[in-house]
């Protein structure tokens, strides 16, 4: 352990910066073993007399300092490994830093750092301090002017913020070009780039009138992979202006890809920096999810336009205000482009396999925290995914007009400010006259809430009684809940389809014959329903409405009649993943198969249904083994291998009993050259599930069919599912076509990663000796974050039951994987880690994994990121 502790920061010390900056000019000069920063503030004092200056930084050599002009002399300032004093400063003065700094050897990927050929910057959260002194913090707000000078053949392409005011070449082969953003902004928006990039052009005229030009930059041999991407981005130029009335407000707009990258990618001010893996989509690189993954995240960086750059967060415990809002304006988006149900439920199921199980777990969080001990680990599933859902519960409540208008008001009122969650709900309150007061425990409480639904039919007075109740579990901080308020947007399921009825409560609303909104906000509430005509079934949460679990004693019966009869796509299909859970807990138990039979009899109507293809893709799909552990972990524990066998005996008894009309589909053609679009999507999942089914009863042929498909097809999609079930049938057969694969894509890293991906999920055969040669792999780089997520991320996250098997060995791996990378790449590190994590989830196989914990918890020099994660999991 390291001597002097990380401490926590809290939201209840919050401050005020001491000082303001009204202007930054910072002065880049780039070389191959080293860096010139130059800075010179204008900074403004806003507290009081005797505050001293103090600047944020990390790893930076201090060359000079001067304040108006003077240079100081060493005795007046100090310096730490976080930070620069000086004591005695003027209420206005200029502050000139020069710093060297070392891109060329930072692996952290966090400030100025080089990926392959170019250079490039990540400044969210706090990485602007690794690139010079400064007040490093989101409600510091400056015009930033920025030149860079470098090596005209090698870095021939200079980028920054803003617009380009100048451009000259320079003796010595160099160049400098000067940017200028006139929108104040905080640091992590500063974004440069340095490299020998190609582009592409285009342009979009705002509905104003006024023009944009449009750029991607990517290394040469990537330009023929931008198109996707350039439609993507003016399809949510449009949206936004269409939907939340927002239009763009400088002349230009960048893209730039970098293949070393933390994240999916950063909102920069005019110029977002994204990871290859996020942007780049062509028919050969890039599967269906892939496109639609690309799609989402120019769209999300783009909305960030408004909501997060325009409007940003006053300190970083309000992430959410930024991240929750854009995550669920990309979700609206993302359902206008594509299948609106489907892409709620993918939503719903991230949500409840992983987020559920991050907010019942040892880092459990509110989404906005109370407190860190490093940032970096709030970029988390609660802050993005179930802060999205707090937002879509609020535009529940005021319904599409008035959040509009509560969304415009607050773009409105605090354009160019740095805020709080509270100022967005403010708004919300203001437009629409609704009470959120109890409503922002959904932002200061953590963990899921649980509701237990009971009702009683009074045939007699056609009256149902539905009683709702809720609780919330304790979580690290929180032992003590108070009842949210949450939104139930629900109906009744008669016999022959959903009944209409005439709600009593007058403290919710009932929004049409057949559908209510009730706002449950006690610990009990009963809701009483008239001209009831017969004892129905309750369809609770129509499309998720509100993030918490649901407990209801549905009987098999009810079940059915919910997938057969209510109006709601989303209920539908979730009462069916209900019946898929009880049947797997059928083949665990080694009960009567009442569910299964049941599930088999569903899914074989829908088969003989000419329903949405989409919805039947997806429908197809049984509960993930993680999900299904996460179920197990609230009650008696998950045990992965059991899952994974109960699973696998549901999949194989479907694929017996329905065999048919497996094969059929398995065997569909699809007309045309591929297109990442709506029908053929649907199509190319309805194949390839049927061929994962096909080869329980027919391996042979199902590998047959996954041949001819990667012979014959010409898109990605396809051949990866087709490795998938080759891989799942193995032999030698399956092994030549992996390595034929290979050779055949060695040269594009986006398709190795998937490669990389697809073997280390694989579920059969021995992961542990896979996944060992695979770091091995001449392709592989330890430094890379798409290849150690492709490979140990994908092993020890999505492999439950081979991670968890081997005894032990597969923790071991993992924290071998994260102690290597502490000090390299902190934030990757930490974030493997959720896996171990869990430990509490898994009985049987606790100790095993605490062991490691431990081991990690012992290593000298944790990086702040890692202690955090490994100390929080450990604590009782
Ligand atoms: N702000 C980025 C997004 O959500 C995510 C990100 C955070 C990227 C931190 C890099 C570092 O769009
Ligand atoms: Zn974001």
């Amino acid at each position: 352990m390291r001597d002097a502790q990380p401490q926590a920061i809290r939201l209840a010390d919050y401050q005020p910066s001491a000082f303001s900056i009204s202007s930054v000019t910072l002065d880049f000069d780039l070389y191959d073993e080293r860096t010139f920063v130059k800075s010179t503030l204008n900074l403004a004092r806003e507290g009081g007399k005797d505050v001293p200056l103090v600047l944020d930084g990390q790893e930076l050599k201090l060359l000079s300092l001067s304040v108006d002009g003077r240079e100081l002399n060493s005795d007046e300032y100090s310096l730490d490994p976080d930070s620069l004093t000086i004591s005695n400063v003027p209420d206005h003065f200029e502050l000139q830093i020069l710093t060297e700094i070392h891109p060329e050897t930072n692996t952290s990927l966090e400030g100025l750092y080089r990926s392959r050929t170019m250079f490039c910057t990540q400044c969210e959260a706090e990485g602007f301090r690794k690139i010079t002194y400064y007040l490093d913090r989101p409600d510091v707000m400056s015009v930033f002017t920025v030149s860079i000078t470098a090596d005209s053949e090698r870095y021939p392409v200079l980028l920054s913020n803003g617009n380009q005011i100048e451009a000259a070449p320079l003796e010595n082969g160099r160049h400098r070009v000067v940017w200028h953003d006139p929108h104040k902004k905080p640091a992590y928006l500063f974004a440069l780039v340095a490299g020998d990039l190609a582009h592409i052009e285009d342009s979009f005229t705002t509905a104003s009138g006024d023009a944009v030009t449009l750029r991607i930059f990517v290394e040469p041999k990537d330009l023929n992979k931008c198109d996707f991407a350039m439609d993507a981005l003016k399809r949510s130029m449009r949206w936004d202006e269409e939907v939340y009335g927002r239009e763009y407000d400088l002349e230009l707009f960048n893209i730039v890809a970098v293949d070393d990258f933390n994240m999916g990618a950063m909102e920069n001010k005019s110029l977002n920096i994204f990871n290859t893996s996020a942007v780049l989509a062509s028919p050969d690189v890039t599967t269906d999810q892939g496109y639609q993954r690309v799609e989402a995240i120019v769209a999300h960086e783009y909305f960030h336009n408004w909501s997060g750059n325009r409007v940003t967060c006053r300190d970083w415990f309000q992430l959410s205000l930024k991240e929750g809002f854009t995550v669920f304006r990309d979700s609206q988006f993302s359902s206008d482009m594509g299948s609106a149900a489907v892409k709620r439920i993918e939503d719903v199921t991230l949500l409840r396999t992983a987020q559920f199980a991050e907010d019942a777990g040892p880092m459990s969080h509110p989404v906005r925290p109370d407190s860190f001990i490093e940032i970096s680990n709030f970029y988390t599933l609660t802050v993005y995914e179930k802060g999205a859902e707090v937002v879509r519960m609020l535009h529940t409540l005021l319904g599409p007009e008035l959040f509009r208008k509560g969304s415009d008001l607050y773009f409105d009122r605090h354009d160019g400010q740095a805020v709080t969650c509270d100022d967005f709900v403010a708004a919300m309150e203001a437009v629409s006259g609704i009470d959120l007061t109890q409503f922002k425990r959904w932002y200061s409480q953590s963990g899921t809430p649980v509701v237990r639904a009971t009702g009683s039919y009074d045939a007699e007075k056609k009256r149902y009684s539905l009683t709702l109740s809720q609780s919330c579990p304790p979580t690290p901080g929180q032992s003590v809940k108070q009842p949210f308020d949450i939104p139930v947007l629900m109906g009744l399921v008669g016999s022959r389809g959903n009944l209409s009825f005439a709600l009593v409560d007058t403290a919710s609303e009932q929004r049409s014959d057949t559908e209510a909104l009730l706002r449950l906000t006690q610990a009990e509430q009963t809701f009483e329903f008239d001209d009831v005509e017969e004892q129905p079934v309750p369809a609770l949460f129509r499309g998720f409405s509100a993030p918490v679990r649901i407990q209801a004693d549905w009987s098999i019966d009810d079940l059915q009649r919910l997938i057969t009869s209510e109006e709601d796509g989303f209920l539908r299909w979730d009462a069916l993943q209900t019946l898929a859970l009880l049947a797997v807990d059928e083949a665990i138990s080694g009960r009567e198969k009442a569910a299964l039979s049941a599930l088999i009899a569903s899914i074989q109507a829908m088969l003989e249904q000419d329903g949405d293809r989409a919805v039947l893709a997806t429908s197809l799909i049984l509960p993930s083994e993680n999900y299904i552990a996460e179920v197990h972990s609230q009650s008696q524990g998950a045990d992965p291998i059991a899952i994974h066998t109960a699973r696998e005996s549901v999949k194989a008894s479907l694929a017996t009993a329905l065999i048919d009309h497996f094969e059929v589909l398995a065997n569909i053609t699809i007309e045309g050259a591929y297109a990442p679009e709506g029908a053929a999507i649907a199509e190319r999942a309805l194949r390839l599930t049927a061929l994962d089914y096909l080869r329980f009863v027919q391996p042979d042929k199902a590998a047959d069919i996954a041949i001819s498909l990667l012979e014959k097809s010409d898109n990605l999609t396809d051949r990866l599912g087709a490795l998938r079930t080759l891989g799942a049938v193995g032999g030698k057969r399956a092994e030549v076509a992996f390595d034929a694969f290979y050779r055949r894509f060695a040269d594009e890293p986006l398709v190795v990663n998937q490669w990389f991906q697809i073997q280390a999920m694989n579920p059969y055969g021995d992961a542990l000796a896979r996944v060992t040669r695979l770091l091995a792999h001449p392709a592989y780089d330890n430094l890379n974050p798409n290849k150690i997520r492709s490979v140990v991320g994908a092993f020890c996250s999505a492999n439950p039951v081979q991670f968890h098997a081997s005894s032990g060995q597969g923790y071991a791996l993992l924290a071998d994987v994260v102690i290597d990378l502490n000090k390299k790449n902190p934030q990757i590190a930490a974030r493997l880690l959720a896996p171990l994590t869990k430990w509490r989830n898994y009985p049987n196989y606790a100790q095993r994994m605490k062991v490691e914990l431990e081991r990690i918890a012992a290593q000298e020099n944790l990086s702040k990121d890692v202690f955090e994660v490994v100390s929080k999991s450990l604590a009782s």
